[in-house]
């Protein structure tokens, strides 16, 4: 890959970048922000890295000057306000929805083919903006939120267990909110289903904990968290630079798949160098099926609200 954009140099743009430059996944990594100098100076000290940690990815940075993006393969909008406490991720959508308008309508006018990752949040909802404003077929454009819930999930199941996050396959539908649906009955140990190795109650704590684990952040510093989201939306870059036809649950327009139609929310997706290749629809249970239902009604409601704006 030629060139990779991340847009919003805050704490998960530039964290994104930096994972991006360290796996060597393109030539150049362009950071984008609106403060002035502050994408500038993120790159150079990533750049700086380099010969430490022995990658060759060039890292930029400019202030709003989208020329500058030019040409890029992927294009990933970090850009808008992160959660503060008391905040859930739906409060943003009013500030959030205007500049994820405005950053994708800029990058598509240098960078027509790219793809587009989704992280700002609300973020189903703000990748249902991107895809209204990019205009492009829904495969190209989608959100980031599954691999960082499952990341999470994953971590929690690890530590119950005592064995590796590495061996921990998991998936998780919905929303990226408290209303996802972790999903324990597609959890496995390399294989062992999860109840045969964690008790009931146990799971449900951690599938609730999973739930709520971007809050749980937020509390702790005051913002909410960049390391993980920021490396799960460089594995989503991976896959698609490396065409490896991965399957992850990523944030995708849905039409007819679950029984859902027109929303962008959370399902296990192929992520090749096409974008998304392929949806992947499970078979829920009834109770599996309810909460997803319930999730896609939450996401409507916000999308309720981004419609009422009349943006698009
Ligand atoms: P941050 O405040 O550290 O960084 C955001 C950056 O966006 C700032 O540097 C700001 O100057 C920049 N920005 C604002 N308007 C811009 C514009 N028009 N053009 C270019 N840059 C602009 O926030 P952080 O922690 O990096 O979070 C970014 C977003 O990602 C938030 O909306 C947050 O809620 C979301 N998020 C989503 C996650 C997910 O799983 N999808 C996980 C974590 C964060
Ligand atoms: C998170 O889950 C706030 O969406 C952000 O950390």
């Amino acid at each position: 890959m030629n060139k990779v954009t991340v847009v919003g140099a805050g704490n998960v743009g530039a964290t994104c970048a930096n994972v991006i430059a360290h796996k060597d996944l393109a030539r150049e990594v362009v950071l984008v922000d609106i403060k002035e100098g502050v994408a500038e100076g993120k790159a150079l000290d990533i750049w700086q890295t380099s010969s430490i940690n022995n990658f060759n990815t060039r890292v930029t940075g400019v202030t709003n000057d989208y020329l500058k993006t030019k040409g890029s393969g992927i294009v990933v909008i970090t850009s808008g306000l992160p959660r503060k406490p008391g905040m859930s991720r739906d409060d943003l959508i009013k500030t959030n929805a205007g500049i994820v308008k405005d950053v994708t309508e800029k990058v598509i006018k240098y960078s027509p083919d790219a793809i587009i990752i989704i992280v700002s949040n609300p973020l189903d909802v703000m990748t249902y903006a991107a895809y209204k404003a990019a205009n492009k077929h829904s495969s190209k454009v989608f959100g980031m939120a599954g691999i960082l819930d499952t990341g999470r999930y994953r971590a929690f199941i690890a530590e119950a267990l005592g064995v590796s996050p590495k061996d921990i396959l998991s998936l998780s539908l919905g929303g990226h909110g408290d209303t996802m649906v972790p999903l324990p009955r597609y959890t496995s140990v390399n294989g062992i289903p999860i109840n045969e190795l964690l008790g009931q109650d146990e799971i449900d704590k951690i599938v609730e904990r999973t739930r709520f684990g971007g809050g749980e952040l937020v509390n702790l510093m005051g913002t909410s968290a960049w390391y993980a989201p920021g490396a799960a939306a460089a594995q989503m870059v991976e896959a698609i630079v490396d065409d490896q036809q991965r399957i992850f649950p990523c944030c995708a327009w849905l039409q007819g798949e679950y029984g859902l139609k027109d929303i962008y929310m959370g399902v296990p997706v192929k992520l090749g160098k096409n974008g998304i290749e392929g949806i992947f629809e499970l078979q829920l249970n009834k109770e599996e099926k309810k909460s997803l239902d319930e999730s896609a009604k939450a996401v409507k409601g916000v999308m309720k609200v981004l419609d009422d704006m009349k943006l698009f």
